[in-house]
């Protein structure tokens, strides 16, 4: 069982099977997917795709969080991920995926924080990445706030991304600093 975590605007809940259409209707918008590869264009293949993500059982407490803002929570946002990288592994990935109506506002450097948080002070991961394509600017700043660093440029289907990736102990130094 994933925890919740709260933050100063926003809720953060395990994603769940109620939360399917808001996702599909999300990875639609060709704005939210354009550095993204999946089956957004096969509605079969999107569904099974998002619903094999939500019965994951990922190792515990690794998984998917719904976004919600305090000040309208009925409306989802969108979604921060902590999760094997790809699904397989062996690195811990971390990821963010918000509505177009979100952007622009701080929540997905807000909503990945507590993950952040979660990975190395409560399940003791070493090392979290994330694969960013080079020209997903929002993605890379998100990222470079939360402390990951560029690493290693990466190709997935001819695709060129680049790990951006945060060690454990560079986490704990850089939150002595802050103290
Ligand atoms: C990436 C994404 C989650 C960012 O969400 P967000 O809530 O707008 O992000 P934040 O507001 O927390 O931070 C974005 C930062 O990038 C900056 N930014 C946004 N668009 C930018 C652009 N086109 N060029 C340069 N910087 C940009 C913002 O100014 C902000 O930086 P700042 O706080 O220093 O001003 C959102 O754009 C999104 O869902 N994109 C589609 C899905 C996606 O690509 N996910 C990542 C896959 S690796």
């Amino acid at each position: 069982m994933l925890p919740a975590f709260e933050t100063e605007r926003l809720f953060l809940r395990p994603r769940t099977m109620a939360d399917i259409d808001a996702c599909m209707a999300m990875d639609r918008d060709p704005e939210v997917t354009k550095y993204v590869p999946g089956p957004w264009h096969n509605p079969q293949e999107h569904r099974r795709f998002v619903i094999s993500r939500i019965e994951a059982e990922f190792a515990p407490g690794l998984g998917y969080w719904s976004i919600f803002a305090k000040a309208q929570p009925e409306l989802f946002l969108g979604w921060v991920l902590l999760i094997p990288d790809n699904a397989i592994g062996p690195d811990i990935e971390i990821g963010w995926r918000l509505n177009r109506h979100a952007w622009g506002k701080g929540y997905a450097t807000e909503a990945a924080r507590p993950l952040v948080d979660h990975a190395f002070l409560f399940l003791g991961i070493e090392r979290v990445v994330a694969s960013i394509h080079p020209d997903n600017a929002a993605s890379i700043h998100v990222a470079k706030k939360i402390g990951l660093r560029p690493e290693r440029d990466t190709i997935h289907d001819e695709t060129p991304y680049q790990t951006y990736a945060i060690n454990r102990v560079d986490f704990l130094s850089s939150q002595a600093l802050n103290t």
